[in-house]
């Protein structure tokens, strides 16, 4: 029987290796992880994260072929073949402090690996790493190996998360890349086996290893700017009248552009877009490569600009002051079906707000009181470094509270951000809602989800990205 061990049991290490263990009866996979409680969480009827269709993927195998453990070091030195999924977040200090990627915790598992083997492995790189890392860890691992070869493979993750599952049984492609050498070619093979039992042969692609490295960062990339490009549009939509939807939906006809990734929104989410972004920026800018850093830069200024272009929007709305002003924001998840709020945009629209001193009553079906302090209290790319975590101050502690449904939310408040499009909020009674708000009303929608027409009808003053005022 194959084993393979999963270092990482986060968001991609723990729906991977439970598809993989669906799919493959014959493999046994283990997935480690340093994190006590996560993996408690996976062995427990409550999944530490909301993914549909995960739990009964998970049912299906667990205690079975697949097995969640903290003994890292005795599963890692059975496996034949090692996947690591840990988490590469952005540097906070020093050499590339806010763009570089902190590979801080990949390093340790590989000399977690080098220490603990005791046979052969083929050692793949399933977190998002920049390109050339594998080079790194083939020095890491070969200068500890004690005779043990190991080959490295870069098998990067295009799941999303909402549709991580759907994403998992039907790949696009999955991308393998390896040395060229009989080695390497051996173990692209080996892994390429795996998959086969349920991708598509023509869906499977075999590169060299930079080209797969880079691939990932280049396809996150290509998908950000396809969203800072809709979104730039949006504001000349405002500014000119027309309509952003009529807009992407003409361009996206073309189909060489296609429709997918066209909707303009308050700013894209998530723990990657930017974090990877930021680490393309900084590879070209090592390369000497100033121009094609600055290209996409500006795919993050253009972000960050959609996000304060709305908290002005607000603020100015309402007659240039939200100071003690109750606001509703419904949603704080970076998109809908996830609980995961790492680099949503809530967070930075809820801040620009409470530092106009807004009161904040916020409501996501998903995301817990818990996350949503510790969210605001955070500085820029602390949320993957636990240790710089501080306490929410008391000021903000008294500007923001937790509702429990989105009409809790709306009581008494003087407008409405929408900021994760959640379907429950398509299908809010929005007529209760005007009845409790104080007037004048006002919707400020962030995912054009609203039925601006209807809502106008009822009284409302609405705000949507994109549509004419
Ligand atoms: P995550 O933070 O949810 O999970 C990472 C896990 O690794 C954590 O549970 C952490 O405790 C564990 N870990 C860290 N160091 C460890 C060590 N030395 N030994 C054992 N466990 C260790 O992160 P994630 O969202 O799953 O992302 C992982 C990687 O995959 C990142 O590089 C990310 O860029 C990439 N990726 C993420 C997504 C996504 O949708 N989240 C999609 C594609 C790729
Ligand atoms: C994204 C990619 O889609 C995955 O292929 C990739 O594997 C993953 O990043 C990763 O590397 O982590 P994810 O961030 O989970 O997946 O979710 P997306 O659906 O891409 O959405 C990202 C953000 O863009 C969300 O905030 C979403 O609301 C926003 N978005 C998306 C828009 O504003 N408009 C759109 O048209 C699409």
């Amino acid at each position: 029987m194959v084993k393979i061990c999963c270092i990482g049991a986060g968001y991609v290490g723990g729906p991977t290796m439970a598809v993989i263990a669906l799919k493959c009866p014959s493999i046994e996979v283990a997935v480690v992880d340093i994190s006590v409680s996560r993996i408690n969480a996976w062995n427990s009827d409550e999944l530490p994260i909301y993914e549909p269709g995960l739990d009964e993927v998970v049912k299906q195998c667990r205690g079975k072929n697949l097995f969640f453990s903290t003994n890292v070091e005795k599963h890692v030195s059975e496996a034949d073949i090692i996947f690591v999924s840990v988490n590469t977040p952005t540097k906070t200090r020093g050499l590339g402090a806010g763009k570089a990627a902190d590979l801080t915790y990949w390093e340790s598992a590989a000399r977690m690996i080098a220490d603990v083997s005791k046979s052969d492995k083929i050692v793949v790189e399933k977190s998002t790493v920049p390109v050339k890392t594998a080079e790194a860890i083939e020095k890491i691992l070969s200068h500890n190996s004690k005779g043990i070869k190991y080959q490295i493979l870069s098998n990067p993750e295009f799941l999303a998360e909402g549709t991580a599952i759907e994403d998992l049984f039907k790949p696009d492609r999955v991308l393998i890349g390896g040395r060229d050498t009989p080695g390497g070619q051996k173990a692209i093979h080996a892994l390429r086996d795996v998959y086969a039992h349920w991708v598509p042969q023509d869906r499977i692609i075999c590169t060299n290893l930079w080209s797969a490295e880079l691939s990932k960062l280049a396809a996150n990339a290509f998908l950000a700017q396809r969203i800072s490009s809709v979104n730039a549009m949006s504001a000349l939509c405002e500014a000119t009248g027309a309509n952003v939807t009529q807009v992407s939906h003409a361009v996206g006809r073309d189909t060489r552009i296609g429709p997918k990734f066209l909707n303009a929104s308050v700013g894209f989410g998530g723990s990657c877009f930017q974090k990877d972004i930021l680490n393309l920026v900084y590879i070209c800018e090592c390369n000497g490569l100033t121009e094609v850093a600055n290209y996409w830069k500006q795919v993050i200024k253009v972000n960050d600009y959609q996000k304060s272009r709305f908290v002005n929007r607000v603020v100015s709305s309402m007659f240039n002051t939200v100071s003690g002003k109750k606001i509703a924001i419904l949603g704080f998840a970076f998109k809908k079906d996830t609980g995961d709020t790492r680099e949503t945009p809530a967070i930075d629209v809820c801040k620009g707000l409470l530092g106009d001193k807004a009161n904040l009553s916020i409501y996501d079906p998903q995301v817990t009181m818990d996350q949503i302090q510790k969210d605001l209290s955070m500085n820029k790319f602390d949320w993957d470094h636990p240790i710089h975590l501080q306490p929410m101050s008391p000021t903000t502690v008294k500007q923001v509270s937790v509702a429990w449904d989105a009409y809790e939310a709306a009581k008494d408040a003087h407008g409405l951000c929408i900021l994760t499009e959640w379907d429950e909020f398509r299908a809010l009674d929005y007529q209760k809602i005007f009845n409790s708000l104080q007037k004048p009303a006002f919707v400020f929608d962030g995912r054009n989800i609203v039925d601006v027409k209807k809502l106008r009808e009822i009284g409302f003053i609405v705000y949507s990205i994109g549509k004419p005022l």
